[in-house]
């Protein structure tokens, strides 16, 4: 398993999986089969596929740990940066048909309707992750500062989920399983804090209080 993990060939093959919506999408736009509304099409399936790529970056940490499969981390960014790459495209859907790429109105629109509200701040706080996902900028900020940054992730996460759950109309059977899934993946991580920190604990009891003496 380590060696198709650590495979070069492994990263590319993934990377050509996360692309296959793309394509999907691509080909029904030239097939014309994007049903009776393409516009909203268009919309749900970058929405779906921004939901579900942002899912599969938060199962790594997880599945890192449980599966005993550290090597799963390598590719974790290139999961998150194509949660960003969907919601741009997911985000020009609603900007170029919706809004006809008038700033003022999406302002008008972000402030009016709570549904967009959520999915806007959710794009927003994606996009320092995006920019800081680099090497250079995981030194210039440092490992501790890096992290807590990209802890973001988790709100983008819940407030994906509350967007979805706010604009369905009557099933919602979709948002709420979404919902459960990212409720497990934060609740596990939140576990996992407790008991560190429970773990730590006596350690910091008995540790040896440095007196004015040295
Ligand atoms: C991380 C951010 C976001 C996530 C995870 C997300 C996810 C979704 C999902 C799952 C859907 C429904 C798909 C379906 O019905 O199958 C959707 C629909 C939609 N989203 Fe987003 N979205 C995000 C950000 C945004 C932003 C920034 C905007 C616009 C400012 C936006 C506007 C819309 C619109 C207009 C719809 C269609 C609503 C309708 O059909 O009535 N979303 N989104």
């Amino acid at each position: 398993m380590r060696v198709l993990l650590t495979s070069k060939w492994t990263k590319v093959a993934v990377f050509f999986l996360c692309l296959v919506p793309l394509g999907e999408l691509l080909w029904r736009i030239i097939k014309s089969e994007l049903g009776a509304n393409p516009v909203e099409f268009l919309q749900h399936a970058t929405g779906d596929w921004t939901l579900r790529f942002l899912v599969f970056t938060l199962c790594i940490t997880p599945f890192r740990k449980l599966f005993k499969l550290p090597d799963l981390i390598r590719f974790r960014r290139m999961l998150g940066l194509f949660a960003f790459f969907y919601v741009c495209l997911h985000f020009l859907t609603y900007l170029g048909p919706d809004q006809s790429f008038d700033l003022s109105a999406m302002w008008k629109d972000v402030a009016k309707r709570p549904f967009i509200t959520v999915g806007f701040a959710a794009f927003v706080s994606l996009i320092p992750l995006a920019i800081t996902s680099t090497a250079g900028w995981i030194r210039r900020l440092g490992g501790k500062r890096w992290q807590m940054l990209h802890r973001s992730i988790y709100f983008a996460a819940v407030c994906g989920v509350i967007h979805y759950y706010w604009l369905v109309k009557s099933d919602v059977r979709k948002p709420l399983f979404y919902g459960a899934l990212v409720a497990i993946l934060l609740l596990w991580r939140l576990a996992g804090w407790f008991s560190r920190r429970r773990s730590q604990a006596p350690v910091r009891a008995s540790a040896p209080t440095v007196s004015m003496n040295g």
